[in-house]
Order: structure tokens, then sequence, then C-alpha cells
């Protein structure tokens, strides 16, 4: 293992690609994705004697217009569309989706057969639906193993037994995560219930989800995944491409009126993180992090996010009749709010206390496991490998938590890169980071801290399931996992990390 130069913001790019900054601005609608609608009423798989919302979903091929000005772009999809369909439901609310993989058996991005479960001896097109931030039985998880080829479908269960929250669905095939992602297969999943609308948060037309991605695309408008220097291992260390697409435009417009609006934001990256603010420092009140309500508003002027993690916000643009104001990402533009100057009665609320988010204390859990994030270079410093606990992901499981209880994970990140650590099936709680020498931990795995333990940012003091790790510094995270006994995974978000080894599967089990 080496200490690695800070990765550049950019990969070989072999083909020419589309400046997207050669684009008109400005020129197409925010899309807001549909919501989707069951097919029919089925008998519960917990209880037969209840009929529960059964939905068939399809991932097919389709073409899409990111830009007025583009051709369209053929993509992969829930439906027919990018993001798929909005699934709203109720918490306590069970339902079946029938994930039915319709796409063609060659892909169209390239694989890379050298990663773990990619073999050139397996199917190309091979998909399965992980519901990301979703409490659901193992067999309904989305397994990286328990993927579909074309033809065949997966019924999934999703009891939503849990708060509500913005969750997402996508792809998460063993070894070309990835590429399935990049193609288009993803789609938001919003759980609500009884306390949060007695909050009388802006909503209806009024809550928007923002899902934020980026892409590289040919001149011709067609979707662009690079590839290495060496022709026989394609896979590169991250993905940042040039084009920022929202809900699947590039820099799209929201006309709006001059009131609060709630936004659920989402970053569907493969790796960019994203520091959103307006361009005329208008501020706004964050309400909700990954898994749910924080327990009282944030005043925020930018927002950081993760690939996969969620940010809730309110703005009010009653004060902002008449303006145009554009939300960028640090220095560049991502998308444009159009403020009417139509007169209007609002009557949502943004209360000041919103949902009562109570400490795990550290003094319950009963296991504290030391995690390292690792990262392999090559003789000229290139990335070729990441690895969770120095361990590959068909090495035996390591990580056994006993259901029902709680435990501190400490994600030690000697690496200069920031890894969004995710965990299937729970929520947890951010406890602090602390700043440690990296040198020491990487020749002889010793943890010696330099710093003082920093307690998490007001705007991640909520329910997470994806956690910022970042360089140089122990995040300790404190984890009660309950709901289900069996086999999930946990992993880096950036996509490229975690079809190159840094997933790891773990087992709930049910007693000690
Ligand atoms: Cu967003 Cu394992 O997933
Ligand atoms: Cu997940
Ligand atoms: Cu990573």
């Amino acid at each position: 293992m080496n200490k690695l130069p800070v990765l550049a913001q950019s990969v070989p790019v072999k083909a020419s690609t589309l400046d997207p900054n050669t684009l008109a601005k400005f020129v197409d609608p925010l899309p807001i994705p549909p919501i989707a609608k069951p097919d029919r009423y089925q008998p519960s798989p917990a209880d037969p004697a209840v009929k529960i919302p059964y939905y068939h979903q399809a991932m097919q091929p389709f073409e899409m217009k990111v830009h007025r000005d583009l051709k369209p772009t053929r993509m992969w999809g829930f439906g027919s569309q990018f993001p798929g369909p909005t699934f709203d439901v109720r918490s306590g609310q069970e339902i079946l989706v029938e994930w039915a993989n319709e796409l063609p058996d060659k892909h169209f991005l390239p694989i890379d057969h050298n990663l773990g479960g990619a073999g050139a001896d397996q199917p190309e097109v091979r998909t399965v639906v992980h519901l990301h931030g979703g409490k659901a039985p193992p067999e309904s998880d989305g397994y990286p193993e328990d993927w579909i080829v074309p033809g065949k479908s997966a019924l999934y269960h999703y009891p939503n037994q849990q708060d509500p929250a913005m969750l997402w669905y996508h792809d998460h095939a063993m070894g070309i995560n990835r590429l399935n992602i990049f193609a288009g297969l993803m789609g938001v999943y919003i759980v609500r219930d009884d306390a949060e609308d007695a909050l009388q948060l802006p909503n209806g037309k009024y809550e928007i989800p923002l899902v934020i991605s980026d892409r590289f695309f040919t001149p011709q408008g067609q979707l662009f995944y690079p590839v290495s220097d060496k022709t026989n291992a394609p896979w590169v260390p991250e993905v940042f491409g040039d084009a920022i697409l929202v809900n699947g435009k590039i820099f799209p417009y929201l006309d709006v009126a001059p009131r609060k609006y709630r936004l659920r934001v989402l970053n569907g990256s493969n790796a960019r993180f994203y520091r959103l603010s307006f361009a005329n420092g208008v501020s706004f009140s964050q309400i909700g992090t990954d898994q749910g309500l924080l327990s009282a508003p944030v005043s925020l002027k930018a927002l950081m996010i993760a690939p996969g993690e969620r940010v809730d916000v309110v703005v009010d643009f009653s004060g902002h009749r008449g303006e145009e104001i554009i939300l960028n990402n640090d220095a560049f533009v991502v998308m444009q709010f159009r403020v009417s100057s139509d007169k209007v009665n609002d009557a949502s609320a943004l209360a000041a206390a919103l949902r009562p988010v109570p400490k795990i204390p550290e003094s319950q859990a009963v296991k504290t496991r030391l995690l390292s994030l690792d990262q392999y270079v090559n003789r000229v410093a290139e990335p070729v490998l990441m690895l969770l606990n120095g361990t590959y992901w068909h090495q035996p499981i390591t990580e056994t938590p006993v259901l029902n209880t709680t435990e501190i994970w400490t994600l030690i990140n000697p690496t200069d890169d920031s890894h969004p650590i995710h965990l299937h099936l729970v929520r947890f709680q951010i406890l602090d980071r602390r700043r440690f020498e990296t040198s020491s931990y990487m020749s002889k795995r010793e943890l010696k801290f330099t710093g003082e333990p920093v307690p998490p940012d007001p705007s991640e003091a909520g329910w997470k399931d994806t956690v910022r790790a970042e360089p140089g510094m122990a995040t300790r995270i404190i984890v009660h996992f309950e709901g289900y006994a069996g086999r999930y995974v946990w992993h880096c978000h950036i996509l490229e990390h975690e079809d190159n080894e840094m997933m790891r599967p773990y087992q709930v089990v049910a007693h000690a």
C-alpha cells in the first residue's frame, strides 16, 4: 500500500467529448418524474390475508433528450425515463415490486472483465435492484450477486417499516453497477407519515425532487463512459463527467412561485461530490438527511452532498419576486429557478422543531469495529484496487453484528480521497471524526490520533445511511442493527470503487 497523490478531477478521455458549456443554458424545463402507480393488489408475503399494492417495473432501453439542442440519447432505465418513476409510499404500507429486466443482451458501455463478478464467462447484461436506505428483508435487498438476466424478473417485498425519508432505487449488479447506473438505472422512493404531514411542509407541486448526476457525452449526444489507456483493463478509478444533469436534463430551469419550496436533493453521480449554493447568496434551511427529518432546521448558504447522500431543504423564494436564481456547484452552473411575480398565498410552514432525533448513547454499543479503507496503486501511482479492511468481496464474512444490538464502526481512511461509506438495511448516527497519522497507520497499522474528535456538522447530525469518511480521519458511526437478520452489504458509494472491491458482505446474525 502506498500514499497516493490526490486523484485528478479527470480521467483519460480518449474520444473527444461534448463540451457542455457550448450548450444553451436554461432552455429545458426541469422534468419531474411521474409517480409510480400500482398495477394491482395482491396477497402480502407476510400475511396472505392482506392485499397489498403490486407494481410491475421494467428496466428498458429508451432514448431521451437531455438537452433541447442534442439528439436523443440512448439510455437504460426504469420505464422509459431517467430518473425512473418516483415511488411515493406511506410508512408501514408494505408493497411488492416486480423488477423486470427487459434490457438487450449486450451492454453498450465498456465492461472490464477483470473485475470481480464481471468475468467474460458471465452474462454481459445483469441487473439487480437495491432500495438504498430501505429497511428490507435480505431476499429483497438487491444483493449484488442476486442479479437477473434479460427476460427475467424478481419480486421484491418492501415492508416500509421505517421513518419518512427520501430513499432511492438503483442497480447493484456485481462488477458492472457503475455502468448500469451511468446508463440510467435509478429512481426516487419517498416514504411519508402522518407526523410529517402534520408539519405542513411545502408539498404537491411545491415539493421537487432534484436528482443530480454527471455524465460525459459524445459530440453526437450519446453517453460516454471513459476507459483507461490499457485496453485490456478499461476500469478507471473515478468518473467525473463534465455535464451536470438534474432530473435528466442539462442546465434545466424551473418556474417557481414566490413562496416556500421543499427540494429533495439526491446525488446520484458515480463519483462527483457537490457543493451547492445559490448564486445570489440566498440561504435555505436544511430539514433532513439521508434517513429523514433533522430535529430542527439548519440554515445554510451551501450544502455538501456526496454520491448516495440525500439532503432535504426548504427554500423560500418569497423575497425574490421576478428574479432568476442560479443554483451552482462551486463556480459551475447547475440549473435556474425563475421566480414569478404572482401574488401567492403560502399556507406551508417551516416548524422550528421537526422530529426528535434521540442520540444513541455510546454506552449502548456492545462492540467497536476498526475498519480501514484502503487504496492500492501500481508502480506509477495509479490506483488499481480499493479494499475495505484489506479484504476482498469473496473472502469470508468478517462483520457479523447481532440483531437488535448496537455497534460503533470506526472507518479509518488513510487515503487522500473522501469515501462515502454506505451500509444497507440500517440507519446510523455520526459520532465524530478524528485526524490520525496516516504514515504510521499504513506502515504498522497503528492508529495514532493527531487531533481532537470533531463532531458532525449540524447538517449531518441526523439519521444517515451514507457517511463521508474524510481523508486522514477516523470517522465513527453508531449503528443499531434492527429489522432483519441476514446477509447485507456495506460499501463505498463511489461506484468505480464499489465495482473494484470496495464492497463487503456483512451478516446480521439472530443470536450472539
Ligand atoms: Cu446506493 Cu449499496 O447502495
Ligand atoms: Cu443501500
Ligand atoms: Cu471510495
